[in-house]
């Protein structure tokens, strides 16, 4: 067998504790792999006094992560997250040629372009299967598995975390902040919940699979977000009614026009995959012209699902160790200058269909009035359903639209919010039938 790799593990939290739990675990079937073993000798944390889930035995332990980016390791793990001192790191680690393994999407999606440039200009090996999905191997699945095929749409359930809110709002009439709590403590959570939840997380991975599915250079700034937030349990009844799941869906698609990415609450057909993928699960749909659709689906957060991860890159660099930069998978998918720009289609002409709901005095004429708006804009109704109200209440409408532009959605909305019947609070929710 040959030398083992060693690793330099920087953060011993949720996931670097379940790496090392892991490989303690699974070392000699992972060695029967690679053709040798993968073994952590260095490692940092901030808080040496907190107690850790994993055997530290025989590791030079420490709360200098330069120490570890700076160590005689064949690669180095970054699991500390957020931006800096981890793009430092990173950056430092590829300087020195050592290959760098992050689950660490953030960084990748704002910073991605410079940090794959680097390792690069130094020939290193760049792994980030744990970013996006997961246990989930969509990075080597779109990178790998379908270079066969033009890419022209992805889709999917990418947080785990709002994933978890919402079938609990839903399944058990958990409240948004009990649910998200449970969640943090189940360790799907980012560092600051507010990324989960106002979509951030989810425009960091979606930025990334689009980079890697359309070979595009990484832009998260082009990536349209709306957060789980506005999504209320009255929302989630009706949705059900109309025959609907919410979910945290984010969707990037290719055309002619150019590129859209966005990540919104969305009502899924309750018999489609995706709306029976529940709790912390994540589930990515891709078409390509090739293979049609797949959909691969899994633990999408939870330390020993991203280890799983975060091992199966340490496999690869294992493996690939001393082979010509030319032999390894590019960063982004694409050859470095086979990358493209490609115009981002203005957030305002995205189509969709919406769900509309409303809460209305119950007052005659009050449907025919909306409706109208709805007729002069030439907006159809694929459905509409009114809750009557109980006494002294006001009524509810929820309405499914035909597929339109966003801005005719906002602009529909707002019409009906200026009539004197209509109350303060609307929800606008996109539809996705995936057709
Ligand atoms: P945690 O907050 O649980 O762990 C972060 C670790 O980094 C802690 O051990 C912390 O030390 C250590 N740390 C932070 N700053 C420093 C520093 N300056 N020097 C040394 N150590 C430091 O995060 P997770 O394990 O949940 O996440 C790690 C990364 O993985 C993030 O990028 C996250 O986005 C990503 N990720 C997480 C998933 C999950 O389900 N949790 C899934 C996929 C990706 P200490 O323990 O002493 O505070
Ligand atoms: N906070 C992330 C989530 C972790 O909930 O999906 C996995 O990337």
């Amino acid at each position: 067998m040959s030398a083992p790799l060693r690793v330099g593990l920087i953060g011993l939290g949720t996931v670097g504790q379940a790496v090392l739990r892991v490989l303690a675990r699974n070392g000699d079937e992972i060695a029967r792999r690679c053709g040798r073993r993968v073994v952590v000798t260095h490692a940092a944390m901030r808080d040496p006094h907190r107690v850790r889930d994993c055997d530290l035995a025989g590791i030079t332990v420490g709360t200098d992560p330069h120490a570890v980016a700076g160590a005689d390791v064949d690669a180095v793990v970054e699991l500390i997250g957020g931006i800096s001192p981890a793009r430092e790191l990173i950056l430092a680690a590829l300087g020195r040629g050592r290959a760098v393994v992050t689950a660490n999407k953030a960084l990748l999606a704002e910073h991605g372009n410079q940090i794959s440039q680097a390792a690069r200009a130094a020939g290193a090996h760049l792994a980030y299967e744990a970013a996006v999905g997961g246990g989930i191997p969509i990075i080597k699945v779109l990178r790998e598995g379908l270079a066969a095929n033009s890419i022209d749409s992805l889709a999917g359930i990418i947080n785990g975390t709002s994933n978890y809110i919402l079938t609990q709002m839903a399944a058990r009439g958990q409240s948004f902040a009990d649910a998200l709590a449970d969640a943090q403590k189940l360790g799907y959570a980012e560092a600051d919940p507010t990324f989960d939840v106002e979509g951030v997380d989810a425009a960091h991975k979606l930025a990334i699979l689009a980079s890697i599915a359309f070979g595009v250079p990484l832009n998260f700034a082009a990536v349209a977000r709306e957060g789980i937030g506005q999504v209320t349990p009255q929302d989630i009844q009706l949705a059900q009614e109309l025959g609907y799941c919410i979910k945290p869906l984010g969707l990037a698609k290719r055309s002619a026009e150019g590129i859209q990415m966005w990540v919104h609450p969305t009502l899924v057909p309750a018999a489609h995959p995706l709306a029976r993928t529940d709790g912390a699960l994540n589930a990515i749909r891709v078409h390509g012209d090739a293979v049609g659709q797949i959909v691969c689906a899994g633990r999408g957060a939870g330390g020993e699902a991203t280890a799983s991860a975060v091992i199966a890159d340490l496999v690869d660099v294992a493996r690939m160790q001393g082979a010509a930069p030319r032999h390894l998978v590019p960063d982004l998918g694409f050859q470095p200058g086979a990358l493209r720009e490609l115009p981002v289609v203005p957030a305002g002409n995205v189509a969709s269909a919406y769900y509309l709901r409303l809460r209305v005095a119950d007052e005659p004429g009050v449907l025919r009035a909306i409706t109208s708006i709805l007729a002069e804009l030439d907006i159809s109704i694929e459905a509409i359903l009114q809750k009557e109200p109980r006494e002294h209440e006001d009524a509810t409408l929820a309405i499914i639209t035909s597929e339109i532009a966003d801005a005719r959605a906002r602009g529909a909305l707002e019409r009906m919010q200026a009539l004197p019947f209509v109350r303060p609070g609307a929800s606008r929710l996109r539809v996705e039938h995936f057709e």
